[in-house]
């Protein structure tokens, strides 16, 4: 099947939800979710680099056999430079092919603060996502994920679609986590599939709090593999993961 494009006669950047939150200084504060543009990726790529990797349960474990301040925060996935370099070269090329959406605070008269991502893509049948990795990290990461997507889900063979939206992270800000921003990305996640004419997405939500918020937002579990098995399975040494299970629906 050919590649997916985002259709021509969508404009973009697109808004595609908003929303309000009574947050704990008993103000009500306004959030806007819409499609990332060329011009964020900095403030996006320091969103993941501190809010996500050091916390996300297998970015923040891999290796840590190694990683002697497993416990302080410190992600191997961040220590990893390369790793880190070509997980940014990715989360470029699907900027580039506008399947990033965001999330901002809207800031009266001052600069709307960003405080949520999700790097998104577009598989199809055929068009193997390769995340190109030499990077110790990344490599387990992408031996666990091709496990979970190509033995275990099997998506193309279980749903019969030959496309669908898939998800590589979905990071909040810590100082605005609770107020439900996470359930809000996922369904502006549903509202770009319609809008993009994507029928099915799928995610494999690897921490409790992914979980929890894509139950939430009504996604439905297909299944749950335990991080016990998936080290025998793969091999990747998750020692230390403080998560029972990756979840996928
Ligand atoms: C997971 C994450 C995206 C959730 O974002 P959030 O905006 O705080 O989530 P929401 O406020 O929408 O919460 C949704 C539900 O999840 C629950 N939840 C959130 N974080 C949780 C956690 N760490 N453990 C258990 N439940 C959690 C909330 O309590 C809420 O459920 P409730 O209404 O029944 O109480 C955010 O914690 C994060 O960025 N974590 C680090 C990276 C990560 O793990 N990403 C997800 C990988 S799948």
């Amino acid at each position: 099947m050919a590649d997916w494009e985002r259709p021509k006669d969508l404009p973009y950047p697109m808004v595609w939800r908003k929303f309000t939150r009574t947050m704990s200084d008993g103000r009500e504060h306004k959030f806007r979710i819409q499609d990332a543009s060329q011009d964020m990726f900095d403030e996006i790529y320091d969103l993941f680099k501190v809010h996500f990797m050091t916390e996300e349960p297998i970015c923040s474990v891999l290796g840590c056999s190694q990683c002697i301040e497993i416990n302080k925060l410190i992600s191997d996935m961040v220590n990893d430079e390369v790793s880190l370099k070509e997980m940014e070269i990715y989360w470029r090329s699907e900027l580039r092919r506008k399947t990033l959406i965001v999330c901002f605070e809207e800031v009266p008269d001052g600069k709307d603060v960003l405080v949520s991502c999700n790097v998104m893509g577009v598989r199809t049948k055929g068009n193997l996502l390769k995340v190109a990795a030499t990077g110790r990290a990344l490599v387990a990461m992408n031996k666990i994920m091709e496990h979970i997507w190509l033995e275990v889900a099997k998506i193309y063979e279980a749903f019969n679609v030959d496309k669908y939206l898939s998800a590589y992270g979905l990071s909040v800000h810590r100082d605005y986590r609770g107020i439900g921003i996470g359930v809000e990305m996922l369904l502006a996640r549903t509202e770009y599939c319609k809008a993009n004419k994507i029928e099915f997405t799928v995610t494999a939500f690897t921490s409790k709090g992914g979980q929890r918020a894509g139950e939430k937002a009504g996604f439905d579990f297909h299944l749950s593999k335990l991080y016990s098995d998936i080290e025998k399975d793969t091999g990747v040494n998750l020692t230390g993961i403080k998560h029972d299970c990756i979840k996928d629906v």
